[in-house]
């Protein structure tokens, strides 16, 4: 059976999580998450991440924004989830000086990534839109609610994992999922995008290797 005949049977959405569980598992699994999540991991290692994140955001949603004219991108694409605007106010509470920039091969083959992608078909930025901000209406929500009691924040610095216009994840989820499964792509093109969803989990698996490779520096 080649890796065609098992995802193409399938509702788009339902090929684009089944497709990424392992990645999806390693990413639970990464130690810079479980650090974190255990609160382990101190302000300094908090705000390296976002920088990373402010990368690939930065990058996505301008290449989101450039492609509405391609129908899969339109179907997705959403003001509402925008984060950029959060991130940037997340930084403002955790890096004191200012500086936005980054030396992370991570977050700059992520980039190049998101930039390759568009150029070959716009369609696959799809599969990147997806791997982030579903990711963030799920876990991500979490995530969030754990930062808040770990460091005591009290709201402050997590704005990323609140998405205002979006008071119920779950019904906004399963319009997004229909969305998807609307689109009618075909089965070599579908396959394409589920490709791709797993490049985009190992693009952030890679920045928690990196991240990880930091963990004493961060330790708390
Ligand atoms: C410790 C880290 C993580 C935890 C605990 C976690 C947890 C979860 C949970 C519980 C769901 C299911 C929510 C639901 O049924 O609606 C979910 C879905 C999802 N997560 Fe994660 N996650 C983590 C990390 C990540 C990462 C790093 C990514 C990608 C960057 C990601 C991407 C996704 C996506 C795309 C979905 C939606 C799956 C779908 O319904 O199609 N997650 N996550």
């Amino acid at each position: 059976m080649t890796i065609l005949d098992q995802t193409t049977d399938l509702a788009l959405s339902v090929a684009m999580r089944e497709g990424s569980m392992a990645e999806h598992q390693a990413a639970e699994d990464s130690s810079f998450m479980s650090e974190l999540l255990g609160g382990k991991v101190n302000e300094r290692g908090y705000a390296d991440y976002l920088l990373r994140l402010r990368v690939v955001y930065a990058t996505m949603e301008e290449i989101v924004a450039a492609h509405r004219d391609d129908a899969a991108v339109a179907a997705v694409a959403d003001t509402a989830l925008e984060r950029l605007a959060a991130i940037d106010a997340d930084l403002d509470h955790w890096v004191a000086d200012g500086d936005r920039t980054v030396d992370s091969p991570a977050a700059e083959a992520y980039r190049q990534r998101l930039l390759a992608a568009a150029a070959e078909w716009p369609t696959l930025m799809v599969a990147h839109h997806y791997t982030r901000y579903l990711g963030d209406l799920s876990g991500g929500q979490a995530i969030g609610r754990i930062l808040d009691r770990t460091f005591e924040l009290d709201g402050a610095g997590i704005a990323f994992y609140d998405f205002p216009e979006i008071p119920k994840p779950k019904i906004y989820k399963d319009g997004y999922r229909a969305r998807l499964d609307a689109l009618g792509l075909s089965a070599e093109e579908q396959e394409r995008v589920v490709t791709e969803v797993k490049t985009a989990f190992q693009l952030n698996q890679a920045l928690f290797v990196e991240l990880g490779q930091n963990l004493e520096a961060y330790a708390r």
